[in-house]
């Protein structure tokens, strides 16, 4: 297990009681436009993402943003090998506030850090401008788009690349 702190948050495993709230924003449709959960969300799906796994065990792990109020969102890390996928999900309510860029650097730092991680990317619809602001404010390079190269949500739609190399990264 791996718990990392940054000035606001706390980000730690998943539990059993964040569930109600995860499913919540997982459904709100503003939240979920760019994302590629089956809708609708529910509780018996969200189990899976529960585990004591650490960040950097190979595949997915899953860990809550907590902030002193409760859960704000979610973040993961997809490693495999010396690279790794990131993924982050904000509920509404704490979108807007500089809350992804402070839980991103604290999991860079992780990833390039203890982790010693080559790479790390995220792949992201180019319409979803507040994760491409976010990634480039981070330092991510646009690696490149494809086009209309998954169905997602009744249309094909682009995959855009940004990654971030380890000798790139200034914490
Ligand atoms: C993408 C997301 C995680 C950003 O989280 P956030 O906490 O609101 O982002 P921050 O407040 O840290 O802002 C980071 C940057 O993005 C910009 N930004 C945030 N929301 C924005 C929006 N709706 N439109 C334009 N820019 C936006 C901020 O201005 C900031 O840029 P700056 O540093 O140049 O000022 C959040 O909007 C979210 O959870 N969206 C729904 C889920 C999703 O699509 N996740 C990404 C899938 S790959």
């Amino acid at each position: 297990m791996t718990t990392l702190f940054t000035p606001r948050l706390t980000i730690r495993p998943l539990t059993p009681d964040d569930l109600p709230t995860l499913v919540a924003y997982r459904n709100d449709p503003e939240v979920a436009r760019f994302q590629a959960w089956a809708l609708p969300a529910t509780l018996d799906a969200a189990q899976g993402l529960v585990s004591p796994a650490p960040l950097g065990a190979p595949g997915w792990v899953q860990r809550a943003m907590a902030h002193a109020d409760g859960l704000l969102g979610d973040l993961a890390l997809n490693t495999r090998g010396p690279q790794a996928e990131l993924g982050i999900t904000l509920a509404r309510h704490a979108q807007g506030q500089g809350y992804a860029a402070e839980a991103l650097r604290a999991l860079l730092t992780h990833a390039f850090g203890p982790l010693t991680l080559h790479r790390v990317y995220a792949s992201i619809d180019p319409r979803n401008v507040a994760v491409a602001r976010l990634l480039s404010g981070l330092g991510f390079r646009h690696e490149g788009t494809s086009r209309q190269s998954y169905w997602h949500r009744g249309e094909w739609t682009d995959d855009a690349q940004y990654a971030l190399l380890a000798d790139e990264w200034t914490p």
